[in-house]
């Protein structure tokens, strides 16, 4: 990436001097252009010689055996990490151990409710304020402690053994209590996302046989609705984290109920001995959604995956240990964040629970005038998604962008000054001079975060260039982007913290292999040239055992080889760089078989036809009963405008201009250029187009926060243009 930008950005001062006008000759005369000419050329090529990175081997070959493709390892690691150390075989046996070992650290922190109120907006809606206070920290030897004596109070209660407990809550230190006291009596713990709907939670809880269920106080409220469709479920915990109704308990009492606490306080007097499992038994059933359309499924995660997982990326965060702070905010219900909780806890970090909702002093639940989470707890290490990082970028530059003039000047020359000196351009800032810039514009920016975030983990989605390089620039951190699904518990491929490129999702972390098979019906082969492409697939200790109940869908897309180890298909493509990172490139069900048997890669000819000047936004679309596909276009208002403008067509709007056939055919020849310069095949090039006068948004719920295509939305708000197309 970088010697790219370099090319880029030479060309355009060696144009900006060769076009400027006559007064920088008269000024300078003919010498000082010749000599600044050739320290334009010259300087670039010293400094990267004295500067210059090699380029780092960040992954190596490696012979796996499986299916014919090309597959890669970590190349720090000769064989896989399976445990971040010895006897660290559980996430029971981790905890213990973490807990002997920083045993007076601080471990799990909550913060103190001083208050909470509503306030009534002016059109009559209310809201929640909290006043929140300090942490209250748990130590490491006191969070083991209460683990044991929810473990002992559990059984206390009745909870019979062969049955399992789900975890149904926000993120909070008592879910990693919960889960590590249901972990010491081998239980397995099903997760379920605290915003699924009540079908796919009846589902979860039906199929797993829950028989006791763990929840929050908001949760807790969805029960008695569903309870008679539970036949399994016969006891409920609640955490108090709010007054919880007489009405809701009472609703709910043929069921054994308990608060927390109580389990807490029955197991402190009555203990029960472990029975801790082995690496190879289910820790958790993580219910995640395949398809919008589907009920979720129960993926059954081993211990042994999450600690594999986990000794993988400690391998990845420098220095990662006692004097950090992490802020733990996303579903622990999620694989990312309870990954990134238990490297935490091997670590010997204190972890600090917040919400997204009261992170900064400006949060919506935040009551005015007082702190955020991150204000309060400082914290050094952060985990996130895009959309999140994307808001905070959007927020910050529409801040910048409304104080204006001189401030706003001083921003972006000092942005594009970092900006270079990230990627290594000749325009780039210097050290003492990136003190300043810190000092006077970037240090308010990193308060929002609480000033010491060092490292940011980033995954779930793919993350924008430019959202990372604002993380880089106005935040000073790195943050390490990672691929992995619920099915490789996380953890498939990871940037380490020293790569500063974009796009690219890193190295196989250490505790996998990532292998490109060719899929020669959409086209990827690993024989391609510049680099081999394929569909990702990745075995390892971190590959999970497949669906809870499902067979046929777990051996759809997990594979046995002829030594019996499995391989995860993720139905992802992806390419190797040289120096063995990964990168996303297409999705396989984005691609889509039309009736002759050709394959249309949607991704691919989309981001071909998008470099018409014409296009704003393009979805592709391509039904396999007919031959041929089609186009929803959003054009680029202006560019159809001048054009419009310069062939004399007469309209009343942009929206009527959509519907004038020449226009349309305007558009549709330049797609045409297009996919012939993207060297798309004949049956790729969208047959017929309609234009759309409305632009895509996040807001309206047509892409995603990082901008990419909500193909099953649009599909359906445009079903009557698509049809139309087809007839
Ligand atoms: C619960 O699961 C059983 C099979 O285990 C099934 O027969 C029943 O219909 C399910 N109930 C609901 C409400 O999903
Ligand atoms: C843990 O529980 C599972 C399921 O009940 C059982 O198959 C396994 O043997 C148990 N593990 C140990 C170490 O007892």
């Amino acid at each position: 990436m970088g010697e790219v930008s370099d090319d880029n950005s030479n060309m355009s001062f060696l144009k900006r001097i060769a076009t400027s006008d006559v007064p920088l000759l008269k000024e300078y005369g003919v010498n000082g252009v010749v000599i600044a000419l050739l320290l334009a050329v010259v300087t670039p090529v010293l400094l990267s010689m004295m500067f210059g990175k090699k380029t780092k081997q960040r992954a190596v070959r490696a012979d796996v055996g499986g299916e014919e493709g090309f597959a890669m390892r970590n190349s720090r690691f000769s064989s896989l990490v399976e445990v971040p150390w010895e006897g660290a075989t559980t996430m029971a046996a981790l905890f213990e151990m973490a807990s002997k070992k920083y045993s007076r650290r601080r471990c799990l922190g909550m913060r103190k409710l001083i208050k909470r109120e509503f306030v009534e907006s002016s059109d009559g809606r209310k809201f929640e304020k909290l006043h929140l206070g300090e942490y209250e920290w748990d130590t490491y030897a006191e969070a083991f402690n209460r683990a044991c004596n929810f473990a002992s109070g559990l059984i206390k209660m009745g909870h019979d053994l062969d049955s399992h407990a789900a975890i149904f809550s926000d993120t909070r230190a008592e879910w990693i209590i919960a889960a590590q006291g249901c972990f010491r009596q081998n239980l397995t713990v099903v997760t379920i996302y605290a915003s699924l709907g009540e079908d796919a939670l009846v589902h979860s809880l039906n199929e797993t046989q829950v028989s006791t269920l763990i929840c929050d106080s908001n949760q807790l409220k969805k029960i008695p609705a569903i309870s008679s469709k539970l036949q399994s479920l016969k006891h409920i915990i609640y955490i108090e984290d709010e007054p919880v109704e007489a009405e809701t308990l009472n609703q709910v009492k043929h069921l054994t109920t308990l608060s927390f606490t109580e389990v807490e306080e029955l197991g402190k007097t009555s203990h029960v001995d472990a029975r801790l499992p082995s690496s190879s038994d289910t820790a958790v059933i993580m219910y995640v959604y395949k398809r919008s359309t589907d009920l979720p499924k129960g993926v059954m995660i081993t211990h042994g995956n999450i600690v594999a997982t986990t000794a993988a990326v400690m391998t990845i965060v420098p220095n990662l240990g006692m004097n950090d702070v992490y802020l733990a905010y996303l579903p622990l219900a999620h694989v990312f964040e309870l990954a990134a909780e238990t490297v935490m806890l091997a670590s010997g970090t204190a972890i600090g629970y917040g919400s997204a909702l009261t992170m900064t002093d400006t949060s919506n639940k935040i009551k005015k005038g007082t702190k955020g989470d991150v204000s309060v707890l400082n914290p050094t290490l952060m985990i996130s998604v895009p959309a999140i990082l994307d808001r905070i970028r959007d927020a910050v530059f529409k801040k910048v962008g409304e104080k204006g003039g001189l401030a706003k000047k001083l921003f972006d020359f000092a942005y594009k000054r970092n900006l270079a000196a990230i990627e290594g351009s000749w325009f780039g800032s210097w050290a003492p001079e990136r003190m300043i810039w810190d000092n006077i514009i970037y240090k308010p920016i990193r308060a929002m975060l609480g000033g010491r975030v060092r490292f940011v983990l980033c995954g779930g989605a793919p993350l924008s260039s430019d959202t990372q390089r604002f993380m880089n620039i106005c935040l000073g951190v790195p943050v390490g982007q990672g691929y992995g699904l619920t099915e490789t518990c996380a953890g498939a491929a990871f940037t380490e913290w020293d790569d500063t490129s974009v796009g690219r999702v890193g190295p196989p972390l250490p505790c996998c292999y990532v292998k490109l098979v060719s899929w020669e019906e959409g086209g990827y082969r690993i024989s391609d040239s510049p680099m081999p492409r394929g569909e990702v697939v990745v075995v390892g200790h971190s590959i999970t055992k497949g669906y809870f109940n499902n067979e046929a869908k777990t051996n759809e897309v997990y594979k046995v080889d002829e030594r019996g180890i499995r391989w995860f298909y993720t139905g992802d493509i992806g390419q190797f760089h040289p120096d063995g990172c990964l990168e996303i490139i297409d999705r396989k069900k984005d691609i889509v078989k039309l009736q002759h048997g050709e394959y249309v890669s949607l991704g691919k000819v989309e981001s071909a036809l998008a470099t018409s000047n014409y296009v704003e936004n393009i979805m592709v679309y391509a039904d396999p009963f007919h031959n041929y596909c089609v186009a929803l276009v959003v054009p680029a208002h202006q560019a159809l405008e001048k054009w419009a403008q310069n062939s004399g067509i007469n309209y009343k709007g942009f929206e009527e201009l959509c519907q004038n056939d020449q226009a349309i055919k305007e558009v549709q020849q330049s797609l045409s250029k297009a996919a012939k310069v993207g060297r798309l095949e004949k049956f790729e090039v969208p047959a017929k187009i309609v234009l759309l006068p409305e632009p895509w948004t996040p807001e309206s719920g047509l892409v995603t926060a990082a901008l990419k295509l909500k193909r099953e939305q649009i599909k359906t708000k445009f079903k009557d243009d698509l049809d139309k197309l087809y007839h």
